[in-house]
């Protein structure tokens, strides 16, 4: 399969560095040459992957074609180009929905994808919407994909993906706190990563457990992990992120 992708950013870089430690097997990848730093670097890394001349190009010479270019630019762009009318379409694109995007590509076959930055170490769900079992079973190779098939639902999963920076303020505090503390740099970044790791790692392998009784058995009565989620209650800290969420939602 020959597949392209439409602007060669972050995470057209996630997904192509994912797809070459996969089992995937792809005859070619064409990339368009915006970014050019980017589009350089990966064709240099990889054989099979080759710099368009243009967008055009990239679309007449590829099966399937990926999305990767922001909102503003797809409104600008995607009306000007010309897609195959059995091609498939795999929209990364946050905010243009699905009767927007077959207004522009004047096409039918439209899978809209949420890739996360860690699908570069095959890692992470992926959510994709609507089913389509081709589009699943290449991102299996490369995550968990994850199918649904209501176009509004997917949008609160664009909401979560909000919680990355989130979630690695959090490390970085914890960390900065024992530095504070008198604990070497090293250490101290060492340990919040494996601790935050592992604290993952733990909740896959107890799938059976709901969230819930994960929050409950971590925690012995009167102890330091209840005293902990007690405080930070009181201090409506999930009510905070609740908050946050709400509004993150608004923008989709
Ligand atoms: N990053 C993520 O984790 C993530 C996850 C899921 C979905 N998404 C979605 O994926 C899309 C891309 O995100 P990103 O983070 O990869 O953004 P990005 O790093 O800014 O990549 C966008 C790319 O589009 C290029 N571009 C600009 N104008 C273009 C044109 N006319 N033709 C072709 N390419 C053009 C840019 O090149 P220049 O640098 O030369 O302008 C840039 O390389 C967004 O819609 C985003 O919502 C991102």
């Amino acid at each position: 399969m020959k597949i392209g992708f439409l602007g060669t950013g972050h995470i057209t870089s996630s997904v192509i560095e994912g797809i070459f430690k996969s089992k995937l097997k792809i005859k070619k990848i064409y990339i368009s040459p915006r970014n050019r730093l980017i589009s350089k670097k990966l064709s240099k890394k990889f054989k099979k992957v080759d710099i368009c001349k243009n967008n055009q190009h990239l679309i007449d010479k590829s099966n399937w074609v990926f999305l990767a270019i922001t909102p503003t630019v797809g409104h600008q762009i995607l009306k000007k180009l010309r897609f195959k009318k059995n091609q498939k379409i795999i929209s990364f694109i946050s905010t243009i929905n699905l009767a927007g995007l077959k207004k522009y590509t004047k096409t039918k076959n439209i899978i809209r994808v949420i890739p996360l930055p860690f699908i570069g170490i095959k890692k992470g769900p992926v959510i994709i919407s609507p089913k389509d079992k081709q589009v699943k079973n290449f991102f299996n190779m490369l995550g968990k994909s994850i199918e649904v098939n209501d176009e509004k639902i997917s949008k609160n999963f664009w909401t979560t993906s909000s919680f990355m920076a989130p979630f690695y303020n959090m490390m970085m505090v914890t960390s900065n706190w024992l530095i504070q503390k008198g604990v070497n740099k090293k250490v101290a970044e060492d340990y919040t990563r494996e601790l935050f790791l592992a604290l993952s790692e733990d909740s896959k392998f107890k799938n059976k457990l709901s969230l819930k009784q994960l929050v409950r058995e971590s925690q012995t009565p009167g102890g330091i992990n209840a005293q902990a989620l007690t405080e930070l209650k009181k201090k409506k800290f999930y009510k905070i992120q609740q908050k946050v969420l709400n509004s993150i939602f608004k923008r989709f």
